[in-house]
């Protein structure tokens, strides 16, 4: 590996051999990467991670060889760019290993809301075959409002548009009419245009200082009673305090979430966690057995491309 120390963070026991097979000098770890393995990958000119690990500048400033991080996600927010940036320190990322599986789980979050699979489930288990309580909420005609349409955002549009028959509205900055026109959705003019006509909304932008908390109770105010909102996107985009009041007091049919704030430290949103009718799933959106193989073939890609002394085809850059 041309002398180069490469550690690998956040490796489950069944996705060693992704590592192996292809580097089998590479350090690995199962757990994420903390002020806690400092000392051990003190030597490191490579370090390849997942969205867990904490690539802060107090971390980094320990290791002086680092000149390459590989996060096999798509975002990069656990990555101080600023820190990389001044000590030389690239970083890739995985910009996408299959957008349309997280858009998969969006539905699979969005029909297990409205067709009360959970509820219906528990009733089985408990041999009721009864529909008290179960009566659903349609999607065909329902309006989608999809904030950021970017790779994840414009599959769920298309599906949405082109699957359920849905009335699908979006924002962002920068609209693709081409899109828009084949997946049959049309763009409006601003945030509050989404909010104001939605019956359902779903997250897809980055987490930004500019978008963190962009769902607040100011936000929220402008939504349509019985809103149904979806985050798949990041958790800090919804002020976790002003969502859990605002459903608290009815605001929302329903709530479905698959990242919160503080994923680290649970205990700083236990409240919304024990919220009974909220679905949260923990940060499996991404998670199939096809996506996480190209997460692996694609982070080893920028891994071979440095080695090589290449430019990295998926640099990140800071902002
Ligand atoms: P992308 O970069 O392709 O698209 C983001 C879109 O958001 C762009 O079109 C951009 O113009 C738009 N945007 C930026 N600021 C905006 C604003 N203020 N209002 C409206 N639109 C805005 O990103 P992609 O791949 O679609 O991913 C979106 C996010 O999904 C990622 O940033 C990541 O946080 C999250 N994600 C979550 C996963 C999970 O397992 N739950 C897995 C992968 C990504």
């Amino acid at each position: 590996m041309k002398n180069k120390n490469l550690y690998f963070f956040e490796v489950k026991d069944d996705e060693r051999i992704f590592v192996k097979e292809q580097y089998p000098e590479a350090t690995i770890f199962e757990e994420a990467f903390s002020d806690k393995h400092i000392q051990e990958v003190s030597d490191a000119h490579i370090i390849s991670g997942f969205i867990h690990s904490d690539f802060s500048a107090e971390n980094l400033h320990h290791l002086k060889n680092l000149e390459l991080i590989v996060t096999r996600s798509v975002g990069y927010n656990h990555i101080d760019l600023k820190y990389c940036d001044e000590h030389n320190i690239l970083v890739a990322n995985v910009p996408d290993y299959g957008s349309y599986v997280i858009a998969e789980h969006v539905f699979a979050l969005l029909l297990s809301s409205a067709r009360k699979i959970l509820e219906g489930e528990e009733h089985t288990a408990h041999k009721d075959f009864s529909e008290n309580g179960l009566r659903g909420m349609a999607l065909k005609g329902k309006t989608l409002g999809v904030i950021g349409t970017g790779k994840i955002g414009m599959h769920v549009a298309r599906i949405a548009s082109l699957g359920f028959l849905m009335n699908v509205i979006a924002y962002d900055p920068h609209p693709k009419e081409d899109f828009a026109q084949e997946y049959r959705f049309h763009y409006v003019d601003s945030l509050d245009d989404i909010y104001e006509q939605s019956d359902i909304i779903s997250l897809h932008v980055p987490l930004f200082p500019t978008t963190k908390h962009m769902i607040n109770n100011e936000s929220i105010a402008k939504m349509k009673d019985g809103v149904t909102l979806i985050n798949t996107s990041r958790g800090g985009l919804i002020k976790t305090e002003d969502l859990v009041s605002n459903i608290k007091k009815g605001k929302f049919a329903h709530v479905a979430l698959d990242v919160v704030e503080h994923e680290n430290n649970l205990a700083e949103v236990s409240e919304l966690l024990e919220l009974p009718g909220v679905i949260i799933t923990p940060h499996i959106a991404y998670y199939t057995r096809e996506s996480v193989e190209n997460m692996y073939k694609i982070g080893a890609q920028s891994i071979d491309e440095f080695l090589a002394g290449k430019e990295l085809s998926y640099r990140v850059l800071g902002h």
